[in-house]
């Protein structure tokens, strides 16, 4: 059991995915489905540190789930579940508090940029949120956790965290130090407004993304409507990183048509963006609405999804019940 790789991630449900989402993370864990025992979860209770209309979430953990399925997460392959489902996340998270410091949370880059300028009106979940994430991973001794770029600081904290815990309490690599495994080209995918920032469901308007269930012609108008640049496509690399939203293009063109950035250089160089646009469209709309149609058609049949939810909290609880037992004894609980 302790030398298998198992590989754990979690998505927040706050809203509608995006290709971003989908390039940066769902992909890579449907590829990873096929050679390590996955478990993927909707961290519900990691969206809650920041206030959730409680409606909004509940239709919002189905539309995850929905996302997830829709790009071909299988539940007879992988454990898929929410969080607040496993009661051993918030026990763990709880321990994992008493383990953690609080200087190494004061170093958490993403907590001063989520919490603002009014750092003491956050809340205590929003700052200890990384704790959380830790039992998440360290719950079911996760070797692997396919992140984003920006969850790399987060996993390295994971990472100390474990590192303690197993020294504190003398037990030598009884929780194993997770890995991230994070996307070489597309770990960040940008804002189709702005180069520089992250493609992200928060950004006001909604042409800075492609959703997974836009339609066809949202999806042309969007692109239609990025920005690139007013010269032609260069023929270097170095020529095209001076215009991030042009690179970030090409990126997401090479990426879905598997066709490395290079090539796409060769080919490209000397035409116009909107030579460039009109392929990427087209190449859009054949990836993700297929996508959007079938995250729709899940959501017509919500206790089918409550089923796959409540099956997969069902595998999800033996494991972590099984490690907490042995966690509990370690840490010296009755
Ligand atoms: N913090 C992650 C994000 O916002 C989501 C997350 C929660 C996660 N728990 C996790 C990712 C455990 C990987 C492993 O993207």
């Amino acid at each position: 059991m302790s030398k298998k790789k198992i590989v754990f991630s979690g998505v927040q449900p706050t809203g509608n995915l995006h290709l971003g989402n989908y390039l940066g993370a769902l992909k890579n864990f449907v590829s990873l489905q096929e050679e390590m025992n996955c478990i993927y979860c909707v961290v519900d209770l990691h969206a809650i540190t920041t206030f959730q209309n409680p409606k909004d979430l509940k239709k919002n953990v189905l539309e995850t789930l929905a996302s997830f399925l829709a790009t071909g997460l299988n539940p007879d392959k992988s454990i898929i579940f929410n969080q607040s489902s496993v009661s051993g996340h918030a026990e763990l998270a709880w321990i994992l508090n008493c383990v953690s410091r609080i200087g190494w949370l004061n170093r958490m880059t993403q907590f001063k940029d989520k919490a603002g300028s009014d750092k003491e009106k956050a809340s205590v979940g929003l700052y200890i949120y990384p704790n959380l994430m830790a039992a998440d991973i360290l719950l079911y001794k996760a070797t692997h956790v396919p992140v984003g770029a920006d969850q790399k600081q987060h996993l390295e904290l994971s990472r100390d965290i474990a590192q303690k815990f197993n020294s504190d309490f003398d037990c030598k690599d009884f929780f194993p130090l997770p890995e991230p495994l994070i996307p070489k080209n597309v770990s960040r995918v940008m804002s189709l407004r702005d180069g520089n920032k992250k493609m992200s469901k928060s950004e006001e308007s909604d042409y800075s993304r492609i959703n997974l269930k836009d339609s066809a012609d949202e999806i042309t108008k969007k692109i239609k409507k990025a920005k690139s640049a007013s010269d032609q496509i260069p023929d270097n690399l170095k020529d095209l990183e001076k215009k991030p939203e042009a690179l970030n293009l090409m990126h997401i063109y090479s990426e879905i048509s598997k066709i490395s950035l290079e090539k796409v250089l060769n080919e490209m160089s000397g035409k116009e963006y909107s030579h460039l646009k009109s392929k990427l469209t087209d190449l859009l709309i054949d990836e993700i609405t297929p996508v959007g149609k079938e995250i729709n058609k899940l959501l017509n049949d919500k206790s089918h999804l409550e089923l796959i939810l409540k099956k997969g909290k069902e595998k999800a609880n033996i494991i972590a019940e099984e490690n907490l037992k042995i966690i509990r004894e370690k840490v010296g609980l009755i």
